[in-house]
């Protein structure tokens, strides 16, 4: 039986290998010791209210979540000044990646990205067959207007990724919002703010305004995988006018958000103080890398970053990874972001900083 003629042409995603194996592999005794700083993760772990919601839940599990998200949402919506009805639940903030494109892509649609940005547009457009319109950065930032000016008839989806990763650039938001202003209605603006909770509040574009205003082009992706540490757990969500989110329901499962993740998440929302840590960690963090790594080597080059990840230019990303893992530190190479002499480190703790740095400078 063959698969749809488009399907082997979508990228499989290449899992990193466990921790454990790693350190089987090199031979190292103590797992603890490898720093994974890979997968921009809240390295503080998730909030001890969610562990604590968690563990009383654990008893529960033979029960089928709340198909609904019945008190998360109504928990979101207080906390965001949006309706439940402005509101859709994700395995993820990837599955709402992967709703927008069962319910706007196409053979023949298009969607509007950037030619450095979160790859899973690219992987979403491809499994529907779909064109991805890449445009290339400005200073490793999205370039609006050159977004704009290349949506065709043909476009459903812009996706602007702010703070984008891996290059941790945002826009301003007077930039944003006259991106929205100049939007055709044909497209659906998706605006990803997996790192929204992680950027400096003055940078903060106010989205949610346009739909408390009532647009009905713009949808915002947030997530709890990454400033609430609950990325194993998945679970993101979507904001945009009741239509869109109607829209988008009609491609979901019924349970596809799992019950100990509503439990963690209502828990979280309710930490300030763990994300209040979380964001003091990451800035402290981000303000030791930026002092740093122009003493590395010859001076390292690096995107000054709005979220809890660097993109650092190495040379040789690919060498550099494999170097940093056999000193017991995990990076991300950028060879598949078309940055073959990058890598992306996330920013860990105080001491897993210092790690990560020394071993740096030893390798580089
Ligand atoms: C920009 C961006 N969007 C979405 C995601 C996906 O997050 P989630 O874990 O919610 O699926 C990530 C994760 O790395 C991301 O960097």
């Amino acid at each position: 039986m063959k698969p749809n003629a488009w399907i082997p042409n979508v990228p499989v995603y290449q899992p990193g290998k466990p921790i454990t194996e790693v350190a089987r592999e090199l031979g190292f005794d103590d797992i603890d010791e490898i720093i994974k700083v890979a997968s921009n993760e809240n390295e503080l772990g998730p909030s001890p209210k969610a562990i604590a919601a968690m563990t009383a839940e654990a008893g529960e599990m033979h029960r089928y979540p709340d198909g609904g998200g019945f008190y998360l949402k109504q928990k979101l919506s207080e906390k965001l000044g949006v309706k439940p009805e402005n509101l859709m639940l994700g395995n993820g903030s990837n599955e709402l990646i992967e709703f927008l494109g069962h319910t706007y892509l196409a053979p023949g649609a298009t969607l509007v990205m950037s030619e450095c940005a979160f790859v899973v547009y690219r992987l979403v457009s491809a499994l529907f067959n779909a064109a991805v319109i890449a445009v290339p950065m400005k200073d490793f930032t999205h370039d609006l207007d050159a977004m704009l000016a290349a949506i065709t008839p043909e476009t459903r989806l812009v996706a602007v990724c702010s703070p984008n990763n891996p290059t941790g650039t945002i826009n301003t938001p007077e930039a944003i919002d006259a991106f929205i202003e100049k939007l055709p209605d044909h497209v659906l603006a998706v605006f990803d703010e997996a790192y929204f909770e992680l950027m400096p509040d003055e940078l903060k574009p106010d989205l949610l305004k346009h739909i408390r205003a009532g647009r009905k082009n713009v949808i915002v992706l947030r997530t709890f995988s990454k400033a609430y540490g609950l990325a194993g757990l998945r679970l993101g969500y979507g904001m945009a006018h009741a239509e869109v989110i109607a829209a988008l329901n009609h491609v979901r499962q019924p349970f596809n958000v799992n019950a100990m993740a509503q439990a963690a998440a209502l828990a979280a929302l309710d930490d300030d103080e763990h994300i209040a840590k979380t964001r003091e960690t990451v800035f402290q963090g981000l303000e030791l890398f930026n002092e740093k790594l122009p003493n590395i080597g010859n001076g390292l080059e690096f995107v000054p970053s709005c979220a809890n990840f660097i993109l650092v230019k190495t040379g040789n990303g690919m060498d550099v990874f494999a170097e940093l893992q056999k000193r017991k530190v995990i990076v991300r190479p950028m060879t598949g972001y078309g940055l073959p002499d990058w890598i992306r480190i996330t920013i860990g703790t105080p001491e897993q900083n210092a790690k990560v740095l020394a071993a740096l400078a030893e390798v580089v």
